[in-house]
């Protein structure tokens, strides 16, 4: 299947998610940034094309770009991989996988989450004040989950791993994902 990676990082952790992804796939990677600069016919002979994004307050990054795109796309395996801090089995996560896609797109694309981790030394400056801000929220909440999580993101970690692309790589290999 041609295969196409589209991503858009800040940070690393999607960009590495998108070269799994590529790799697994023998798929061609671009950056969002290089994606913008084609013209449609460029996307043409692809059978497969994924969007990769990091998610910032629940929604994913220039994603518009994507499902702009998609409503010409819908011949295609199209796949949307959200990338975020939080672990994939926390329930926001299959909050923010369900308000990712309208019912409309939901029938031409699927939407995908695979856990990133935070990286405090390669974000830049109003996404660190973004999060100090809620951090700070987060800590001074009554609810002592809410404080819970507020210690676990003050930090740099990464969870990530190459075995959250699985999901990913079978749709795209024309697999039922559940
Ligand atoms: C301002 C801001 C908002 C964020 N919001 C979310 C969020 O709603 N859900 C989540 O899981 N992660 C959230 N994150 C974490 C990033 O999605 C996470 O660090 C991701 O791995 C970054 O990907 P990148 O390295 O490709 O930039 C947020 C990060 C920032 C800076």
């Amino acid at each position: 299947m041609k295969t196409l990676v589209v991503y858009t990082s800040q940070t690393g952790f999607t960009k590495r998610y998108a070269q799994w992804i590529a790799e697994r796939m023998s798929a061609d990677i671009l950056d969002l940034k290089d994606a913008q600069k084609k013209d449609d016919s460029s996307f043409a002979g692809y059978e497969a094309i994924v969007y990769a994004g990091w998610l910032m307050a629940g929604k994913v990054v220039k994603v518009n770009w994507f499902f702009e795109k998609a409503k010409g796309w819908k011949d295609k395996h199209l796949a949307l991989v959200a990338v975020g801090g939080s672990p994939n089995d926390n329930p926001d996560v299959e909050t923010a996988l369900k308000d990712m896609l309208t019912e409309e797109q939901s029938a031409y694309i699927k939407a995908f989450y695979c856990q990133g981790g935070f990286n405090y030394e390669k974000m830049n400056l109003p996404s660190k004040l973004a999060m100090k801000a809620f951090v700070s929220t987060l800590k001074k909440s009554k609810d002592e989950k809410q404080r819970e999580v507020g210690s676990y993101i003050d930090h740099s970690y990464d969870v990530s791993d190459i075995k959250f692309i699985e999901p990913v790589v079978a749709y795209l290999q024309g697999n039922v994902v559940a």
